[in-house]
């Protein structure tokens, strides 16, 4: 069975424009409930363990320096199927590839400066909600 539980964070192209308020908005409208939120800033060396994942894809170096370049809003959302639900909502990686009304369609400038990020499976949105959130500040 699909968990109800999503990760994702608005990316310092999206935060720095002012659209995380826009953003966190289409977020709550399609169902999601925020369970944790906040503002940080990743360091290099931060942004390099959150994307462990992606360390032999030849973008790799530019992701890293891109996600701790500027600020970022993290949060771990809540609905019924909200992985799969989530990455429809967001649309393709490449935004010119994106769904038209989807959050990277509206919002990302790039494949990089992509707008937001979701997490890709139950295993990872548990994962990545641990690295920015401890037990208390889950609501
Ligand atoms: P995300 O993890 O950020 O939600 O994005 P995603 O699943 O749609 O894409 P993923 O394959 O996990 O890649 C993570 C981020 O790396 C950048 N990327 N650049 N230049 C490229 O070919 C390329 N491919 C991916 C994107 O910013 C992507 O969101
Ligand atoms: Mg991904």
């Amino acid at each position: 069975m699909a968990g109800n539980r999503t990760f994702t964070m608005i990316k310092p192209d999206a935060t720095t424009a002012g659209n995380a308020g826009a953003i966190t908005k289409i977020i709550e409208e399609a169902g999601f409930r925020i369970v944790a939120m906040k503002k940080a800033q990743l360091s290099q060396e931060l942004a390099g363990k959150f994307y462990e994942i992606h360390k032999a894809r030849p973008f790799y170096g530019e992701l890293v320096a891109y996600m701790s370049s500027g600020p970022i809003v993290p949060m771990i959302l809540e609905k019924d199927n909200a992985v799969e639900d989530f990455r429809k909502l967001i649309g393709a990686t490449d935004p010119k590839k994106a769904e038209p009304g989807t959050i990277r369609a509206l919002f990302a400038k790039s494949i990089d400066a992509n707008a937001i990020h979701g997490s890709d499976s139950d295993e990872n949105a548990a994962i990545e909600g641990n690295f920015f959130f401890s037990q208390f500040e889950r609501f």
